[in-house]
């Protein structure tokens, strides 16, 4: 393994705002913080917001500066990508934001009923051969529920037309309610959006650059799953 992989392997086992229970690679282990982040770990009570398949945090990190009356988790698996945000972090003292190497797969071990109250897909894989493993799948929108709060927002940012299509299908076939949907998000910002959900919906990560460079549109809906 490179030799700069195992250097951040290494750090971020000493960072408190990095939790590795898949290290175990036993998911029926009881993980302690389930039930119990804002008690043991955010240490007050404010709302959850999730962000899955985040790599290098940059959703994370922008919405727990933006929104310091709420935590943030960013879930990935790879862990050499997790280093970065939570370098900016630890760097930076911004309390309000942690991240989880797991797979989102198992979300239910990691989270109670009702222990969030938003998540975030940003720039998920489309899985072109694999449907069911998209993150916006039955089987995965499932296991939001079962963490969600009632009333809990989905929302996705997406280069892919596959995804974002296949997306809009789930909503449509299994009846979640779609708040908001853009084929292009940037072209199409309503003019009366207030500053704050503009600057949100700005906040640009790794593979949101990538594509942007390569003439992308950026698509984005929110729906609720009740
Ligand atoms: C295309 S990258 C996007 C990363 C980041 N959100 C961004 O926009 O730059 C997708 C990320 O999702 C993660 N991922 C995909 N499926 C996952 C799963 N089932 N469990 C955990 N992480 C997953 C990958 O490891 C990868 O970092």
């Amino acid at each position: 393994m490179a030799k700069n992989k195992l250097r951040r392997f290494r750090e971020i086992k000493e960072w408190s705002n990095v939790f590795e229970p898949t290290l175990s690679l036993d998911h029926t282990e009881f993980f302690p913080l389930k039930g119990k982040w804002n008690q043991d770990y955010f240490q007050n009570d404010q709302p959850i917001v999730l962000e899955l398949g985040c790599g290098k945090g940059e959703y994370a990190i922008g919405l727990a500066k933006h929104f310091p009356n709420k935590n943030f988790i960013g879930m990935d698996i790879k862990g050499a990508r997790i280093w970065v945000g939570a370098k900016e972090a630890v760097e930076n003292e911004i309390h309000n934001v942690a991240f989880l190497r797991s797979k989102i797969d198992f979300i239910t071990s990691y989270f109670a009923p009702e222990e969030i109250d938003e998540i975030w897909l940003t720039f998920s894989d489309p899985q072109p051969l694999k449907p069911r493993k998209r993150l916006t799948s039955k089987s995965f929108i499932d296991r939001y529920r079962e963490v969600l709060k009632p009333g809990g927002i989905i929302h996705l940012k997406t280069d892919s037309d596959l995804l974002f299509e296949s997306t809009l299908e789930e909503i449509e076939e299994h009846g979640y309610t779609c708040l908001e949907k853009t084929w292009d998000l940037y072209g199409e910002l309503p003019e009366d959006l207030d500053e704050r959900t503009k600057d949100i919906l700005h906040i640009k990560t790794h593979y949101e650059n990538l594509f942007t460079a390569k003439g992308f549109d950026i698509k984005y809906c929110q729906f609720k799953i009740e």
